[in-house]
């Protein structure tokens, strides 16, 4: 988002907080630390758009708005759509918005007795933030057993695991549907398909997302209509009715079954990398469209232009992601120029002059196409120019899009 919106005439600079190896005017500010944050943005005239989850749902936004100050993103309150999965669930039931069914358990036993008398399959989720990785697709009972016991009885997500949802198992086709509101109205960005589990072949457990392309062809015209207005115009106007308006990028995790978009998960902000296919590929400028999502008028813009080619990114991570993964090796070949691709930074940083990784997730290798075949070839033809010693990636990026 730093990099689409800096190339807006009506933008002088763009801070990052704290950024990265990638990233220029970075300020040490942690996220966490909202007050800083607050008096930066005043002292610098700033519009601030929030990248991740923790911060909205600490409530930067309410503080920033406390003082007046021109922030894009939901309150705190809005933003339990993301940060309580069973707020999120309730939300969905009580609105009529198509979710899996589920029950909602804080007591080992009692959840473990459920899931032994159900006869579907069933998924664990932790009800608090985890990074994407609170949630347990299971196979069969005992897979469902040592979830509970995992996030009830181990407390692997600390508190974010007080509570958790056993629901139903959806086979289907995931995409996710991502939208920009202003909390009246919500515009969709374009269509992308992430690639959620850290093995190819969508094996193994899952992470914050291994890759995604945009547009992908599993939301077709008539599916992408279905979601917009039953799902997420339905979702702004219940927040809105509720009092609870939701101003932000909100993202739909989708799976399609049997030609009907079942709600997975709600986000409130952009995904990662759902993120990078996007940017790259709007033509519009991105800095009219937050404008006029905080000041509440963004439907005197027109929707938002494409480019018409596709886009895929790749992520780079470190080996052991998501667990755990060596810091601090030193990543070559990235100085290499080239007109169709992007290396967007996530987990990296500057030291004497060299990029070291510093996250699991460490860079984001996007790419543009005529085609989604070779948007691909565009994409894995960058990667293989980059290296560092625990360099891992999926092979299969976007191979879902072809068939
Ligand atoms: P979430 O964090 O809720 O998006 O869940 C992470 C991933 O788990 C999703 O992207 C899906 O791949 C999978 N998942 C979540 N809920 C379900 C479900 N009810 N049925 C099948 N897969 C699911
Ligand atoms: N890629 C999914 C997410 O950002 O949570």
């Amino acid at each position: 988002m730093g990099w689409k919106i800096s190339q807006s005439p009506k933008v002088d600079t763009v801070y990052f907080a704290p950024g990265n190896g990638g990233t220029t005017n970075n300020i040490d500010i942690s996220v966490e630390n909202i007050a800083s944050l607050a008096k930066f943005a005043s002292e610098n005239d700033c519009i601030t758009i929030v990248g991740p989850e923790a911060p909205l749902a600490n409530g930067i936004v309410d503080e920033f708005q406390k003082k007046e100050l021109q922030i894009f993103g939901p309150t705190k309150s809005a933003a339990q759509l993301e940060s309580s999965k069973v707020w999120a669930k309730n939300f969905m039931k009580r609105n009529g918005i198509l979710t899996a069914r589920f029950e909602v358990f804080e007591n080992p036993k009692e959840a473990k007795e459920y899931a032994r008398s159900v006869d579907f399959p069933l998924v664990v989720k932790a009800d608090g933030l985890a990074s994407g990785k609170g949630v347990i697709v299971c196979d069969d009972s005992t897979d469902v057993i040592s979830a509970i016991d995992k996030i009830l009885v181990q407390k692997s997500f600390g508190a974010a695991g007080d509570k958790i949802i056993l629901e139903e198992r959806i086979d289907g086709v995931e995409a996710s549907y991502i939208a920009i509101s202003d909390g009246t109205v919500a515009y969709p960005m374009a269509t992308t398909q992430d690639h959620k589990r850290i093995f190819d072949n969508d094996k193994g457990p899952n992470t914050g997302g291994m890759g995604a392309y945009c547009p992908t062809p599993v939301i077709d015209k008539k599916t992408a209509d279905d979601i917009q207005k039953n799902i997420i115009e339905k979702t702004i106007a219940s927040m809105k009715k509720e009092g609870n308006p939701f101003q932000g990028f909100l993202y739909a995790g989708i799976m399609l079954k049997d030609g009907k978009p079942y709600v997975l998960e709600f986000n409130v902000r952009m995904g990662d990398p759902e993120c990078q296919p996007i940017m790259v590929r709007m033509e519009s400028d991105l800095y009219d469209y937050i404008k006029a999502g905080i000041d509440g008028n963004l439907s005197v813009l027109p929707g938002i232009k494409w480019k018409d080619q596709s886009a895929v990114c790749v992520v780079l991570a470190s080996k052991g992601y998501p667990d755990s993964y060596p810091k601090n090796e030193e990543i070559t070949g990235l100085e290499t120029q080239d007109k169709n691709s992007y290396v967007f930074h996530a987990g990296t940083k500057r030291h004497d002059g060299k990029i070291l990784t510093n996250g699991g997730r460490v860079l984001g290798v996007t790419a543009l196409g005529g085609t989604l075949e070779q948007a691909i070839k565009n994409a894995y033809t960058r990667v293989d120019k980059i290296n560092w010693p625990s360099k891992y990636f999926r092979t299969d990026i976007g191979k879902k899009g072809l068939t």
